[in-house]
């Protein structure tokens, strides 16, 4: 078993980088350092992280403001904490954003990781003691018709500048296993949810939106597919990967939980009418006294443009090979998710105020 004592975690303020450092100091077996490079875009959120910055103390957790772009910083980091793992969260993530401004997309995710990949390389120098682990996505296979999964051996097949700046940065990471025999794995994983998801994406959107008596905008006809994964067992596989999986490897991690995103928005609706009542909602009775159910805050809306129609990743793989599976099911999940969301309703506000606001009211009319 591989326990690194010095872990840099890049995009430790963001959703899911948050979320595994808060999986890792509740831990036990845990017991080194984490050093979270994150340079703070519209994206990274520091209250994610402040009750770790409180009850863990500056002995084993340190927050460095960084691009990761910048190599010469990346190198002075690794020497001043001796890291000796990173797990490479840091991104630009959300596909409509790649679709308004790829250029971003291009200088983090490939730039960056090409960054990161000479640090490790040259502080490192040849050791085997150490460990780069990228995290991608099920996005750089492509789409999938209504049957089939992508596996780990699936040929890349790329469609927004997102996935296509991931896919890049993934076979720069696994070039350099090949060429300079660095230690890496990979993890291609499909949607997260959970608690400090950005409210840009599907399921805080439409939890925030609803609370606000917003409209739920849908995509096309709501019919696309995607594989829902609690965030926290997203910690647990990459935890196994980085313990006990194989150098050079690929890991496929979903949820093995489908669903059209009609059928998300109809069991949030669902759900939140059980937990947060029109009856006792202070927005909608003040700016929709009429509403009968969130339901009726859906509104179809244009299609995202090259639109993936469905995913779904097989990960037999990491079951078999390092005893990992989802723990959560999609009900409990969303359930334990949207109650996080009605009991933070500060967080939304401070993330939907800044930058967030100013992007939107430049790029869309109707949230
Ligand atoms: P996020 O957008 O919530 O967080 C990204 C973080 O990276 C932010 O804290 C941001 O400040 C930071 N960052 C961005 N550019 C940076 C730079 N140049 N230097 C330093 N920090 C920078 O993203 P997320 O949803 O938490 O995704 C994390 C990773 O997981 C990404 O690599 C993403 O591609 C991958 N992934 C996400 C999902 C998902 O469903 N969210 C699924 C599969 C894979
Ligand atoms: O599959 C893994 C990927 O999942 C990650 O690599 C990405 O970082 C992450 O953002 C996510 O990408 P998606 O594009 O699948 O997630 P998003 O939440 O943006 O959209 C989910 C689905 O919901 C998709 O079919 C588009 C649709 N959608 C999304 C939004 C934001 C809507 O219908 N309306 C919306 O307002």
């Amino acid at each position: 078993m591989f326990l690194p004592n010095n872990i840099m975690v890049t995009g430790g303020a963001g959703f899911i980088g948050s979320n595994f450092i808060h999986y890792l100091f509740n831990n036990p077996d845990f017991q080194g350092r984490v050093i979270n490079v994150d340079s703070l875009t519209y994206a990274g959120n520091l209250e994610n992280l402040t009750e770790i910055a409180a009850s863990v103390g500056e002995k084993r957790y340190f927050f460095e403001k960084a691009d990761i772009c910048d190599g010469e910083l990346m190198e002075a980091l690794f020497k001043k904490y001796e890291v000796d793992a990173v797990i490479h969260f840091a991104a630009e993530s959300h596909v409509d954003r790649s679709i308004y401004g790829p250029q971003e997309f291009i200088r983090t995710n490939i730039m960056g990781t090409f960054a990161l990949l000479e640090a490790s390389r040259k502080s490192w120098a040849g050791r085997k003691d150490v460990l780069f682990h990228y995290v991608s996505t099920d996005e750089v296979y492509g789409s999938l018709g209504e049957t089939g999964y992508f596996y780990e051996d699936t040929s890349f097949d790329p469609r927004s500048p997102y996935s296509a700046s991931k896919a890049s940065a993934e076979h720069l990471v696994k070039s350099y296993f090949h060429t300079y025999g660095l230690p890496v794995t990979v993890s291609n994983c499909s949607n997260n949810y959970g608690p400090y998801h950005f409210p840009e994406k599907l399921i805080p959107l439409m939890v925030a939106n609803a609370m606000e008596a917003k409209p739920l905008p849908i995509y096309g006809d709501g019919k696309n597919v995607r594989d829902w994964l609690y965030v926290e067992d997203h910690c647990t596989a990459i935890s196994a990967i980085v313990n006990r999986g194989v150098r050079g490897e690929v890991y496929n991690i979903g949820g093995e939980s489908e669903k059209n995103n009609l059928e998300v928005v109809h069991t949030i609706c669902e759900v939140l009418e059980e937990l947060y009542p029109l009856k006792d909602n202070p927005v909608v009775k003040e700016v929709s006294p009429g509403l009968g159910a969130y339901e009726e805050l859906v509104t179809f809306v244009k299609d995202r443009p090259g639109h993936d129609r469905r995913y779904a990743v097989n990960c037999d793989k990491i079951k078999k090979e390092l005893g990992w599976s989802p723990g959560t099911d999609f009900p409990s999940g969303l359930r334990k998710t949207i109650q996080w969301y009605i009991d933070n309703p500060g967080w939304v506000e401070n993330i939907r105020s800044g930058e967030y606001k100013k992007w939107l009211e430049k790029n869309y009319d109707s949230r």
